[in-house]
């Protein structure tokens, strides 16, 4: 027989398992059991803690997601003021901080710790015997906002630090960032629904974090990188690289370019090689810092008070230029959306040729009133996309007429929709039109759908111009003489593609799901969708086709127009085909049943009365998707009656029969209680 200690001891091992492979795969970047496994592992401990909720704590894994959104944030004052940083723009300044620091300290030469200058948010974590207790901004440098629900879904901060040798009060800083695939998503995203864009992965970053809501910052895929101490109950080491270090064993993710450099030629060696990086980093970086390494000397440079002078941030050159706008273009993406493309007269932006940049939509265009003729600023931030920031318009010259948005597509002639209330164009051909059909291929090959080596751009290109393939399960018809004969095309990269076609086959429901490219279903809303297979009704993709948007509407992440767009794509014969197609060709790796309980099993509710946060139809769907029966009358299994306002003879018979009554309020808080989540975009799920 289970004893309630061998479930404590199956919990606490599953969630040590799961905060282990969790490090291996956030902070260490190098995933230690394939993913599906690691979902399996969460699974299990999410059925236990539903199985026994007195269980749950803060620190397990499966509590990351768990703040309810709040209405504001609450101050919260630095223990130790978070300082700013010095700049020095120059060699020469640098030099001139050099030797500053040479003369106080009266020596010939100064030990740094020279890091990467990120470009992000500071924060600061306060750890209290090894459990993170609060997160916070840095504000003014004084206080900052209480935002510790945000932060806990960064999955590169430790909830619980590993091992026991740390101190009994840590608090580290270091700065958010959003890794910059994550913020071109984002925007694309946001472009696709005709809703803003960030203007840099920084401010995307700042938006995210200051979320009221966790479940948002969630879905950004924030990183962090730890940098500084706040307060600290013991002294932890006498140098700052060394500190790191420490930092780094209990499960902390400092900058892996940190290096220890001494004297102004290393000092200016490792800010080359930093920017010679910067465009192929995957994070934004706008210079580099350099502190002095150990705290006896920076103790006697000491601080002025907004910065240390023992610490100085060397940026990089500018990523703005000027050039000329020589016309605009117009690009067809994946769903047909119209995105206006600017060329260029060649300029070099911080080292790179740039001739294209984009312009996202008429909306921007028209803000920024950027004309054909006109001399413009653009701006390269890494290797996003470059954009135009403004224009500059020449008042000697006559200007050009406005840019207008083509009536058809110009790829294939169909006609151009704008929709009500968005700022985009679409084309109406849908995978018909070949530029619909090549970005569909282009998705559905990308390393987080079914992950194609070697079939990049100009092969899908190539393949779909000469008629070889239309949809993605043409790929799987390809043969060897097909591919051999393409333009450039050896014969070794004939077999390596060949191989990596075979190598897909076998693919995790969640990344098929997110391969179809259905609108509006990224990476999270296809984990969701999978997830539905582990319930008994769906076992086929056919199930999933079939589906009804009743049953769709209940998929946490799925809205009405997700789920609007999920039927619609399911309706089309041709997608129905190439499913089919895709099920013989392709095993597909389905997610196991549960056999868990549904939290609310067992129960019967009946709802009366008006209810102002939610329809009594929405009421319904929650507690039915949490396993519970709605009933339309009272009766003898009736577990409680739900009433809101003006409620009538419903409420004067559960009274009468002794039926427990619950509020509008008592029913937020049933349905919160039991509200359970995938916290993790892991599992096979791309991410
Ligand atoms: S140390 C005691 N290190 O730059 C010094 N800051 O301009 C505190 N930043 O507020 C900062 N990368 O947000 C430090 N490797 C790094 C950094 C870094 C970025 C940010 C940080 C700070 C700002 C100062």
């Amino acid at each position: 027989m289970t004893t309630p200690e061998d479930i404590c001891k199956q919990v606490e091992t599953l969630r040590r398992a799961l905060n282990q492979h969790n490090h291996q795969y956030y902070v260490l970047d190098d995933p230690d059991i394939p993913d599906a496994e690691y979902d399996r592992l969460f699974r299990r401990l999410q059925k236990l803690e539903a199985r026994y909720p007195d269980l749950v704590t803060a620190e397990s894994p499966t509590q990351r997601v768990g703040s309810a959104p709040a209405d504001h944030f609450e101050r919260i004052q630095h223990t130790i003021p978070m300082l700013s940083l010095g700049n020095a723009f120059s060699d020469a300044e640098l030099l001139d901080f050099d030797r500053r620091m040479r003369e106080k300290l009266d020596v010939d030469e100064v030990e740094y710790a020279a890091e990467p200058k990120l470009d992000g948010l500071a924060v600061t974590l306060m750890y209290e015997n090894g459990r993170l207790v609060y997160g916070a901004t840095r504000g003014d440098g004084t206080a900052g906002e209480d935002i510790t629900g945000n932060i806990r879904t960064i999955h590169s901060i430790p909830l619980q630090l590993i091992g026991q040798d740390h101190p009994q009060k840590l608090e580290v800083r270091g700065e958010v960032f959003m890794p910059k695939a994550a913020f071109e998503r984002l925007n694309q995203q946001a472009t696709e629904k005709g809703e803003k864009t960030f203007a840099n992965p920084r401010n995307a970053a700042a938006g995210s974090l200051r979320q009221l809501d966790p479940k948002i910052t969630a879905s950004r895929q924030l990183d962090i990188y730890i940098y500084a101490l706040g307060q600290v109950s013991e002294e932890i080491s006498t140098h700052h690289y060394d500190t790191l270090n420490r930092l780094k064993q209990w499960g902390f993710k400092p900058t892996p370019l940190t290096r220890v450099v001494k004297g102004i030629d290393e000092l200016k060696t490792y800010h080359e090689d930093i920017e010679k990086q910067r465009n192929d980093l995957p994070y934004e970086v706008d210079g580099v810092v350099y502190k002095i390494n150990a705290y006896s000397q920076q103790q006697m440079i000491g601080s002025v008070s907004r910065a240390p002078r023992w610490a100085i941030a060397h940026k990089f050159a500018a990523q703005e230029e000027m050039s000329v706008l020589e016309d605009i273009e117009i690009q067809v993406g994946r769903t047909g959306v119209l995105t206006p493309v600017a060329r260029l007269k060649p300029v070099s932006v911080g080292g790179v040729t740039v001739t294209n940049a984009t312009l996202h939509n008429m909306d921007e265009i028209i803000r920024k009133d950027v004309r054909v003729g006109d001399a413009i600023v653009v701006r390269r931030a890494g290797d996003v996309i470059p954009e135009i920031v403004r224009s500059i318009p020449d008042s000697h010259r006559a200007r050009d007429p406005l840019f207008e948005m083509p009536g058809t597509c110009p790829v294939c002639h169909s006609a151009v929709q704008r929709i009500e209330g968005e700022a985009i164009y679409r084309c109406t051909d849908g995978v018909y039109c070949s530029a619909q059909c090549k970005g569909a291929l282009k998705h559905f090959v990308s390393r987080k759908a079914m992950d194609i080596d070697g079939l990049g751009k100009k092969m899908i290109d190539q393949l779909v111009d000469r008629k070889l393939i239309e949809t993605p399960a043409d790929i799987y018809e390809l043969d060897f003489k097909t591919i051999a004969g393409l333009e450039r095309m050896a014969e070794k990269s004939a077999k390596n593609l060949l191989k990596a076609i075979e190598n897909s086959r076998e693919v995790t429901l969640v990344r098929f799901l997110y391969a179809l490219g259905i609108r509006e279903v990224g990476e999270a809303t296809a984990a969701a969708l999978a997830n539905l297979f582990s319930t008994p009704h769906f076992s086929t993709l056919e199930d999933l086709m079939q589906v009804e948007e009743e049953r769709l509407k209940e998929v946490p992440d799925v809205g009405p127009i997700v789920a609007r767009h999920i039927l619609h794509f399911f309706n089309e014969e041709r997608n129905q085909s190439v499913i089919r197609k895709l099920q013989e060709a392709l095993k597909i790796d389905y997610p196991e049943k549960t056999t868990a309980r549904l939290p609310l099993e067992g129960q019967t509710y009946v709802i009366t009365g008006t209810l102002s946060t939610m329809s009594r139809n929405i009421a319904r769907q929650k507690l039915m998707a949490l396993g519970a029966k709605v009933a339309g009358s009272i009766s003898g299994n009736t577990t409680a009656l739900i009433a809101g306002e003006k409620a009538g003879s419903k409420l004067a018979k559960a009274r009468d029969a002794g039926i427990d009554i619950l509020d509008e309020q008592e029913l937020e808080a049933l349905l919160q209680h039991n509200h359970t989540d995938v916290t993790r975009n892991h599992s096979g799920y791309p991410d």
